[in-house]
C-alpha cells in the first residue's frame, strides 16, 4: 500500500502591507525599478518610462477596483503594458457581479483563474488580506479602506531616496489627515524601519490611529519625544527593526536647529469621515517660508483638493509629480519580482555558482528581451554579492 503524499502548496507572495516586504526586498524593488528607468526612460524626462520590454509577455494583470482611482490603477496597467503583458480590469463595482451580491471571496477565487496577478482596491480595511486568502495568484493591495497602501509607500520612499540619498536620520513631517490616510500608515512604518524621524503634523482631531501609534512604539521601538524640536516626534531607535537601506546620515543642522528634510501632505479623506466640515491646514508658499522647511522636499500621494496650493508647483522643493511618475517603474519592478520575471535569488551562493546562474539568467533574459537585458542582468549580478535570501520567487 502506498501512502499518497499531500501535494505541496506553492508559496505565493502577496503584498497587503508594507510590512510584508523586508527592507532588503524593498531595496531589490528599487534596484530593478532603477534598472527599468536607466533602460527605458525618456531621454529628456529621466523619471518617465517611455519605452517597453517583452519580459512580461503573455502575463495578465487583473485590476479589481471597488473605489475610485486614477494613479494606482492606471500606473499598474501602464506598468504591465510596458512589461509586454496584458490587463483585464473591473473598475466599477456597479458593473461587476459585486452589484448582484457576489462575495469578494468568490470573485477573487474566480478572477485568480483569469489572471497571473491581481491588484485590488476596496473601501473596507482588511479586504486585500481576505482577497489574498482566497487567491491562487499574488495579490497586491492597491489601498484598503483607511488601513494601508503599500505600493504608494514604495513610490514615496523611492522618490525620497532619489532626492535625499538616505532616509537614516531624515526628519519627515507628515501633515493632514493622519487618521484616515492609508498612505500615511504604510509610510510611517517604512520610515521607522529605515531609520527616519517622523514629525506628525495632524489636522485637528486627525492624529495617527491608536493601533498605528502602538505598533510604531511596540514593534518598531519608536519613542515619542514631545520636547523635541518638532513637538511630538517619533524618533527611531539606535538599532532599527531591520538593517537600514540608506546608510549615510542626513540630518541638517541650520543655526543649531535641525530642519525637516521632507514634508508629506495628504488630503482630508472625506469619504472616511461622517463630519465632512472640518478645519484643515493648507501647505502653501507661506507655510514653506518657515525656516524649519527651508530644505524640505514636498511630497503628496495625490489627488490634492486644496490642501496643497498650486503655487508650490513651481517651487524646486516640490517633487509630487515626479513621485506620481515613479508609480510606473516601481510597479513594473514589483510585478516583475512577484511573477519571477527577474529573480534576485538566481544570483546568490558561491561565486562560480553565481556566475553560472547569472549567465543562465543572461541567456533567458536575452532571449526574452534584448532591450533591457544588459542593465537588468548587471543589476542582478551586483545583487549576487549581497547574497539576497529573497523569497520573491
Ligand atoms: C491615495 C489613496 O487612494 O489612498 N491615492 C493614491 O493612490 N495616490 C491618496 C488619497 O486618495 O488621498
Amino acid at each position: 500500500m502506498t501512502t499518497a503524499r499531500p501535494a505541496k502548496k506553492p508559496i505565493i507572495r502577496h503584498v497587503v502591507s508594507i510590512n510584508d516586504l523586508t527592507n532588503k526586498e524593498i531595496e531589490q524593488i528599487f534596484e530593478v525599478a532603477q534598472a527599468y528607468l536607466d533602460e527605458l526612460a525618456d531621454k529628456s524626462l529621466p523619471y518617465r518610462i517611455g519605452r517597453g520590454t517583452t519580459l512580461g509577455a503573455k502575463s495578465i494583470l487583473a485590476t479589481l477596483f471597488y473605489e475610485p482611482s486614477t494613479r494606482t490603477r492606471l500606473s499598474f496597467e501602464s506598468a504591465m503594458l510596458r512589461l509586454g503583458g496584458e490587463n483585464i480590469t473591473s473598475a466599477d463595482p456597479n458593473t461587476s457581479s459585486a452589484a448582484k451580491g457576489e462575495s469578494l471571496a468568490d470573485s477573487v477565487r474566480v478572477i485568480s483563474n483569469y489572471a497571473d496577478i491581481i491588484v485590488i482596491r476596496h473601501p473596507k480595511d482588511g479586504a486585500a488580506r481576505l482577497a489574498a486568502d482566497y487567491s491562487t495568484v499574488p495579490v497586491i493591495n492597491g489601498g484598503d479602506g483607511s488601513h494601508e497602501h503599500p505600493t504608494q509607500t514604495l513610490c514615496d520612499l523611492f522618490t525620497l531616496k532619489t532626492k535625499k540619498k538616505t532616509l537614516r536620520n531624515l526628519s519627515v513631517a507628515i501633515a493632514g489627515d493622519l487618521k484616515g490616510s492609508r498612505t500615511v500608515h504604510s509610510f510611517v512604518y517604512a520610515l521607522a524601519r529605515f531609520g527616519a524621524h517622523i514629525a506628525p503634523r495632524p489636522a485637528p482631531g486627525m492624529d495617527l490611529p491608536a493601533h498605528v501609534d502602538k505598533r510604531l512604539r511596540e514593534e518598531f521601538r519608536c519613542t515619542i519625544d514631545p520636547n523635541g524640536p518638532f513637538g511630538a516626534l517619533y524618533c527611531t531607535p539606535d538599532e532599527p527593526h531591520q538593517p537600514t537601506l540608506f546608510a549615510e546620515p542626513e540630518f541638517k543642522i541650520v543655526g543649531g536647529k535641525p530642519t525637516i528634510g521632507a514634508v508629506y501632505v495628504t488630503r482630508f479623506q472625506k469619504e472616511r469621515w461622517s463630519n465632512k466640515d472640518q478645519t484643515y491646514p493648507t501647505v502653501d508658499a507661506e507655510f514653506l517660508k518657515q525656516p524649519e522647511f527651508s530644505h524640505a522636499s514636498v511630497l503628496h500621494p495625490l489627488p490634492r483638493v486644496g490642501e496643497l496650493d498650486v503655487s508650490v508647483d513651481s517651487d524646486s522643493r516640490a517633487i509630487y509629480f515626479q513621485q506620481a511618475a515613479y508609480g510606473v517603474p516601481i510597479r513594473m519592478a514589483l510585478i516583475s519580482l512577484l511573477l519571477g520575471l527577474v529573480r534576485g535569488n538566481h544570483c546568490t551562493g558561491s561565486k562560480a555558482g553565481s556566475r553560472a546562474r547569472a549567465s543562465r539568467l543572461t541567456t533567458s533574459l536575452e532571449t526574452k528581451d534584448c532591450n533591457v537585458s544588459t542593465r537588468i542582468v548587471s543589476c542582478m549580478i551586483r545583487l549576487k554579492d549581497r547574497t539576497y535570501a529573497t523569497s520573491f520567487s
